[in-house]
Order: structure tokens, then C-alpha cells, then sequence
């Protein structure tokens, strides 16, 4: 027996290459790719499935309570369990800093939740919402020194929120880190203050949160943090684009030269403002943080993903019951104000894209490939480890079956959630055995490893984070900043 696994006959695919070939797994890693392999310990038969990249999903809360105070419906088993049977082999969710809460114990508190619960590999994105001179200075290099290496701030939400001050700190200190930056760009006072105006005209129905979120709030912060990571020559990265005015502003400055990254998710794919406004309380189920904007939107968001403005797609999994555990956690007719922010999609964010993009014909499979695997882990610092297929990589896999016909419905998802925002779509295309490190996850529709089984992720810094050199004159000659922090 040569190897401990071996997948014959199926098709390979990276984001560069597809090749029919057999895939030799030892020990966890790739180790032999080729025809011929030897006799492994297991084999799978993958004749006519494609063998991807096991899915890297850079954006989703676990276990993470709400600004209002409202738990995800999904602990670390139910997520990694849900995002494993849709073919995600590593999921990077949050540790979220509370104001006042040290770093350290914020991450102890994360790791202590996800090791013993979930099933496949998992690294962290650390939230910071109380950047004190002592976060910024001792507690956050120490953090990306153990492997976290990317934090998320926000520019909304009163529990969460910095102001152009403080974003100037956190970029400032990320440059000299090299630590990436993902940015939460909605203009804080434009939400506020149409909210204060719609509910005083009692207009507090779940469709009036779309409203509230505008487009102008979206764009007009993108373009704010985009303007203050140039001033201070940092990288950034623009999480969950919902709008053509908003990718407009990160088109801009990219074709400019910044280095400004971004991603989506299915909700801007495949959900319009439209669905907030179904009858009674059920427009809650689509409420999320920017909303879901209209068909002209969804048309640039693909143009967006399919022409490389954006590197990465994921699914900002923040899963509330459509109960009073979660989205009715103020009562039986909260106004949109009270109604938690977020959608499920960690399960369906790989079908959903590989249906609607590769069998609709809008997006190459390896460029699928790319933004679903390959290019969130070269961004957040696990390239080559995980991403892709290669001798020597983790053997994360997803042998996909690209005919199987699928009717998605809360009844076959696996999170812990009561609805699916996608009930009733029908795609085709679905992983039918997926490997974490050489372990079969998922089989026959089956989980095949215990709790505890998925190991954490030590990130590298990643080359993303790299700041350009190119200070804009006044920092550069005033401040002498390259000098100071290169
Ligand atoms: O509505 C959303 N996306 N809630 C999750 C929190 C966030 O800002 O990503
Ligand atoms: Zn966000
Ligand atoms: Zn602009
Ligand atoms: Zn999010």
C-alpha cells in the first residue's frame, strides 16, 4: 500500500489547470499526482466529477454575538459541519473584541469555543472595535505574531464603530505590521439619521432597513476608507460588496494603482431588496448589512466578480433564527432597527456560485476556483498550504459531482438555522465526497469525523498586506512616514 488515500479517475482542477489525473494522499498532504498511482489504503472511484480545491470561506460569524446583543444560531460544530457537506474545508469566522476586552483574552475565548466542536480547519479574523494605544501597540502585534493576520474594523454600527481618527491609527499600525485590514464601509450618520426619519413617520417594516442602508451610505465610506488607506499607504480590503456605486469607487482605485481588494457574497448574487418586503415579519429573513440591492445591482456584482475587481467570494454567514432566538429576539414585530443583521450561506455559497456562474456560463471554472479557494487563501496568509491542488499541499478536496440536481431547503442544509433564504432554488452541482487533511469529511451524505477534529490555522502575513511605497507628497515629505515605519 503506497498511500493512505488515492482518487482515481476524476478531473483536477486549480485556478489554472484542469487535468485528468489520480490524486496520492499521505499522511494528510497531497503526495503524488499522476496516472498509474500505487494501491492506496482507501480509494474513490471520481469517473465524470471534477476534483476541486477544498473551499476557503474568508468571512463568516460563529459563535459571535450580535452588536444587539443576539448569539449565531451556529456554534463551531453546526458551522464547520454545514460549510464541510457544501465543500468548504477551511472557514477564517471572527473573534470580536468587545470595547474594553484585552486581545488575548478575546482570542482565548475563540479558540477555547472552536477546539473542541469543529470538524474541519479554521484560523481567525480578529474584529477590533476599541483600538487603544495599548491594543494598537503591544496587544496586536502579538496577535498577528501568533498567526492572525487580518482584522476587520468597522465604520458602523455603535458597538463597533471607529471614526476617521481612529481608521487612520488602525491603518497606520497595519502598514507597519503588514497586517491586512478589511474594512465595514457604511457611512454611520446616513444610516442613523434615515432611520430616525423613516421610523418617526412609522415606517418600520424589515424593507425599510434596505432603504435605510443606502447606497450612497455604501459608497460614500468605501470611497472614505479607500481615500484614508491612500493617505497612509496600507493595503485594504472592502468586505461584502453590495452595490455597482460602491465597486465603482474600488474599480477606481485599483485602475488607479492602490492596492484595494474586495469581496461579495450570494446575497448580492441571488437576493434583491425586494425580498425585505414580503408579507408581515418574513422580510427579517433577508435583512443584512448592506442589504440586498436590485437585478441592475446583481448584473454588476457578477460583472465585478467575473472581471477580477473582486478576488474573493464568501458568505458572511451570520446565521439568526427566524425566531424569537434570533431575528424576533425584540418580539413579535420588531422594526428593522431591531431585527439582527446577517444571512445564512456558508453551505450554499459553493453550489449556489458553481450552478448559477459555471453551468449558467458567466464564470470560468477556474476562476471559480480562484475566488472560492485559491485567492482567499493567498490573501489571508494559508497559500500553498491550502487553496489549491499541488504534491505537498494539504489534501483539502471537494470531489464535486457537476450533474447532480439539488432543490436547496432548509430540511437539507446543516447549520442549525429554521430557513434558508434560498428555499426553493434549484441548482446542479454538488460536492459529493469532501477531504479535510487526508480525512473524509463528508461521504454518502454522511459525516464520517467526530467534533474536535479540524485543527486551528497559524497565518502567515500575507504578501496582500504588503504596503506599495508610494506615500502621497504631503505624508511623505512632511511626515518622513517611510522612514519612520518601513
Ligand atoms: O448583516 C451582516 N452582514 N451581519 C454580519 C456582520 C457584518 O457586518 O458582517
Ligand atoms: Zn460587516
Ligand atoms: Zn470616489
Ligand atoms: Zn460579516
Amino acid at each position: 500500500v503506497s498511500f493512505d488515500l488515492v482518487i482515481r479517475n476524476g478531473e483536477t482542477v486549480t485556478a489554472t489547470e484542469k487535468i485528468r489525473q489520480d490524486v496520492g494522499i499521505k499522511d494528510g498532504q497531497i503526495v503524488a499526482l499522476g496516472t498509474g498511482l500505487g494501491v492506496g489504503r482507501k480509494e474513490i472511484d471520481a469517473t465524470g466529477k471534477l476534483i476541486l480545491p477544498g473551499g476557503i470561506d474568508a468571512h463568516c460569524h460563529v459563535e459571535q454575538m450580535s452588536s444587539s446583543g443576539i448569539m449565531t444560531s451556529d456554534d463551531f460544530y453546526s458551522a464547520s459541519v454545514s460549510a464541510a457537506f457544501g465543500g468548504t474545508t477551511t472557514i477564517i469566522p471572527f473573534a470580536a473584541q468587545h470595547r474594553g476586552q484585552s486581545l488575548r483574552t478575546v482570542v482565548d475565548d475563540y479558540m477555547a469555543c472552536a477546539k473542541p466542536k469543529a470538524v474541519i480547519d479554521y484560523a481567525f479574523h480578529l474584529i477590533i472595535s476599541d483600538p487603544t494605544d495599548a491594543v494598537m501597540g503591544q496587544e496586536l502585534p502579538a496577535m498577528i505574531a501568533d498567526g492572525i493576520s487580518s482584522f476587520k474594523i468597522y465604520m458602523t454600527y455603535d458597538a463597533l464603530k471607529l471614526d476617521d481618527y481612529e481608521i487612520l491609527e488602525v491603518l497606520s499600525t497595519a502598514r507597519k505590521e503588514e497586517a491586512l485590514v478589511m474594512v465595514h464601509a457604511e457611512n454611520h450618520d446616513v444610516i442613523r439619521w434615515l432611520s430616525e426619519k423613516l421610523l418617526s413617520q412609522g415606517n418600520g417594516d424589515p424593507k425599510y432597513h434596505a432603504v435605510s442602508h443606502s447606497r450612497i451610505a455604501e459608497s460614500e465610506a468605501t470611497h472614505r476608507a479607500i481615500a484614508l488607506a491612500e493617505l497612509v499607504d496600507t493595503p485594504l480590503f472592502i468586505v461584502h460588496v453590495s452595490s455597482e456605486e460602491a465597486l465603482d469607487e474600488i474599480r477606481r482605485s485599483q485602475s488607479r494603482g492602490l492596492k484595494v481588494m474586495a469581496e461579495t457574497c450570494p446575497q448580492y448574487l441571488f437576493l434583491t431588496a425586494k425580498d425585505l418586503d414580503k408579507e408581515g415579519m418574513v422580510g427579517a429573513k433577508f435583512c443584512c448589512s448592506p442589504p440586498p440591492r436590485d437585478e441592475k445591482a446583481q448584473e454588476a456584482i457578477w460583472e465585478g466578480l467575473i472581471d477580477g475587481s473582486f478576488q474573493v467570494f464568501s458568505s458572511d454567514h451570520a446565521p439568526y433564527r427566524f425566531d424569537e432566538t434570533g431575528k424576533l429576539a425584540a418580539g413579535p414585530n420588531p422594526n428593522f432597527k431591531q431585527i439582527a443583521n446577517g444571512v445564512p450561506g456558508l453551505e450554499i455559497r459553493m453550489p449556489m456560485l458553481f450552478s448559477a456562474g459555471v453551468l449558467g456560463k458567466r464564470m470560468d471554472l477556474h476562476r471559480f476556483v480562484e475566488v472560492t479557494a485559491t485567492n482567499p487563501a493567498k490573501i489571508y496568509g494559508l497559500y500553498p498550504r491550502k487553496g489549491t491542488i499541488e504534491v505537498g499541499c494539504d489534501a483539502d478536496l471537494a470531489v464535486w459531482d457537476p450533474e447532480k440536481e439539488v432543490r436547496i431547503s432548509i430540511d437539507m442544509l446543516h447549520d442549525n438555522m429554521d430557513y434558508t433564504p434560498y428555499e426553493g432554488t434549484e441548482i446542479t452541482g454538488w460536492p459529493e465526497t469532501v477531504i479535510s487533511r487526508g480525512r473524509i469529511v463528508v461521504e454518502d451524505n454522511d459525516l464520517k469525523v467526530d467534533r474536535g477534529t479540524g485543527v486551528y490555522l497559524k497565518r502567515e502575513r500575507s504578501s496582500a498586506a504588503k504596503p506599495s511605497g508610494n506615500l502621497v507628497p504631503e505624508v511623505n515629505s512632511q511626515l518622513n512616514f517611510n522612514a519612520k515605519i518601513l
